[in-house]
């Protein structure tokens, strides 16, 4: 049976985008068949994040009733599907939600896994997007305003008995600002299943249209996001080792500022 699992935050910017990217990637090499939906239709970027903007057949034009979701379906790296959100603003207006679910029949008879990267916020569109999910993945930095975003997002998925499966720490940073991944467990009563570090090379990968996982394998953010996969389907995963030349030259970089 296929998998409908909403990557879904509270608080914008935290990363969702970033890891259901990344995880769709990710899952596909472990060779899932992994569809991604850009469900933010108001403020699309995944598409941005996976190098494939531009596309002439949205999830727009789906939801407006311009085209069938068969034509939205494209294929990105690593052999992901992906549904691109589109970013018309004309199209916007005569979106209607209730097709999301017709477009989410097709889409799970294609597919293993269905990610749906969720708008944030509880508006009706983030609300559609976890409501048309059984399975979510709560993301959040470790700040108080992302943990308590995420809180309300978990009283609203449970409410809807969307199972949840976990949260992902997004941009961990070792300074004592932040909330420790037991302070995180303890405030959402919900196990951590990934805890991905802070890492420039997240919005520099973006940047070239390349998610980290191909661009950067090596790095601890890549790592992180393949034993998540890996967790998620119940897979083992041996973690790529740093080259030690890289790490010295990055240090040096690092030390002389020259990033
Ligand atoms: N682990 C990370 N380290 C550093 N920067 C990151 C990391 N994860 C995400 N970012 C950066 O944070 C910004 C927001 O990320 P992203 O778009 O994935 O968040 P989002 O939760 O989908 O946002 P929105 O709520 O607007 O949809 C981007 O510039 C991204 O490059
Ligand atoms: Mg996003």
């Amino acid at each position: 049976m296929t998998r409908v699992i909403a990557v879904a935050s509270g608080k914008g910017g935290v990363g969702k985008t970033t890891i259901t990217a990344n995880l769709g990637v990710a899952l596909s090499t472990y060779g899932e068949r992994t569809i991604v939906l850009d469900a933010d239709i108001a403020m699309a970027n995944l598409e941005l994040i996976l190098g494939m903007e531009g596309k002439s057949v949205t999830l727009h034009d789906v939801l407006s009733g311009h085209a069938s979701i068969e034509d939205a379906i494209y294929e990105g790296p690593s052999g992901v599907k992906v549904v691109p959100a589109g970013i018309s603003l004309e199209g916007l207006r005569k979106i209607k939600l209730d097709r999301l679910e017709e477009a989410l029949v097709h889409l799970v008879e294609e597919a293993d896994i269905l990610l749906i990267d969720a708008p944030a916020g509880l508006e009706k569109d983030a609300l559609a997007a976890i409501a048309s999910s059984d399975e979510l993945i709560l993301v959040t930095t470790p700040e108080v305003p992302s943990i308590s975003d995420a809180l309300k997002t978990k009283i609203v998925a449970n409410k809807l008995g969307v199972n949840i499966l976990g949260v992902v720490v997004n941009r961990e940073q070792h300074d004592k600002t932040f909330l420790t991944i037991d302070e995180v467990e303890t405030i959402l009563e919900v196990p951590v299943i990934a805890v991905i570090p802070d890492d420039p090379e997240v919005s520099r990968a973006a940047a070239f249209g390349e998610p980290i996982i191909i661009k950067n394998p090596k790095s601890a953010t890549s790592n992180a996001i393949m034993q998540l996969g890996a967790d998620l389907i119940g897979e083992e995963y041996q973690p790529i080792e740093p080259d030690k030349k890289n790490v010295i030259a990055k240090l040096v970089e690092g030390l002389l500022g020259r990033r």
